[in-house]
């Protein structure tokens, strides 16, 4: 296995839990529309852009909205997913996490984010790590959605780390993708059974341990 030398985090459900307001938002919508849908459904929202959310959606809803309609519906998701952050703060980031991002500040690991999301930026402010980062690539600065793999390439040539000397930590499956197709080492945080792609699995950044990582930085 090639050595570590850059990390790329997911925000959404690998940082923050944010993955839970983007779910109740996307429900939110659907059902005011008249219709539902699973959480089994929403793994395949999880890692992808708001437009191919609210196209997926429409699908499973048989429904469609004219361009306008569809930027006003997009529109009031993101104020809704908005409302629920309001006191958001370094407690929310997730168990885990910051020991992580600790043991790579310690090895001098650069690392970045890589993230679908439009609001990356207000969020990694209101939990105070926003100067950590070496780099951030988010849904404003890219053009293909997860599993292409262009956020995580981008990010890995922000910190100067070849692909395959990075590794990503994904919570949607669309994601474990991305980074194996950019041949870069996948570890998923979430269920094994969803995300079986991933070269690892860990149900929460709590069962990472600092050993694990050492390996990989080191060998
Ligand atoms: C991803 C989330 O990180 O960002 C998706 O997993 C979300 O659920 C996507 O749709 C886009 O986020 P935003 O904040 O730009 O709507
Ligand atoms: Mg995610």
């Amino acid at each position: 296995m090639n050595k570590i030398k850059g990390v790329i985090f997911d925000l959404d459900g690998v940082i923050v839990d944010t993955a839970k307001f983007h779910f109740l938002a996307w429900k939110k919508l659907a059902n005011d529309l008249g219709f539902d849908f699973t959480e089994l459904q929403n793994e395949e929202l999880k890692g992808v852009s708001r437009v191919r959310s609210l196209e997926k959606i429409l699908e499973w809803g048989n429904t469609s909205l004219s361009k306008d309609e569809f930027a006003q519906k997009m529109a009031v998701k993101n104020d809704n997913y908005l409302s629920y952050l309001t006191n958001m703060n370094s407690a929310d980031i997730l168990p885990g996490v910051s020991k992580v991002i600790n043991f790579l500040m310690e090895e001098k690991v650069p690392f970045a984010l890589g993230s679908a999301s439009k609001n990356a930026r207000p969020i990694l402010e209101k939990t105070d790590l926003i100067n950590k980062f070496h780099a951030i690539v988010d849904g404003n600065d890219v053009s293909k959605a997860k599993p292409d793999p262009e956020v995580f390439i981008i990010a890995a040539e922000k910190i100067g780390v070849a692909q395959e000397n990075c590794l990503v930590f994904e919570d949607s499956v669309a994601g474990v993708q991305a980074a194996n197709i950019a041949g870069m080492i996948s570890v998923g945080i979430g269920e094994k059974e969803v995300l079986h792609e991933a070269d690892y699995v860990f149900s929460s950044f709590e069962e990472i341990e600092i050993d694990f990582l050492k390996k990989l930085v080191t060998t």
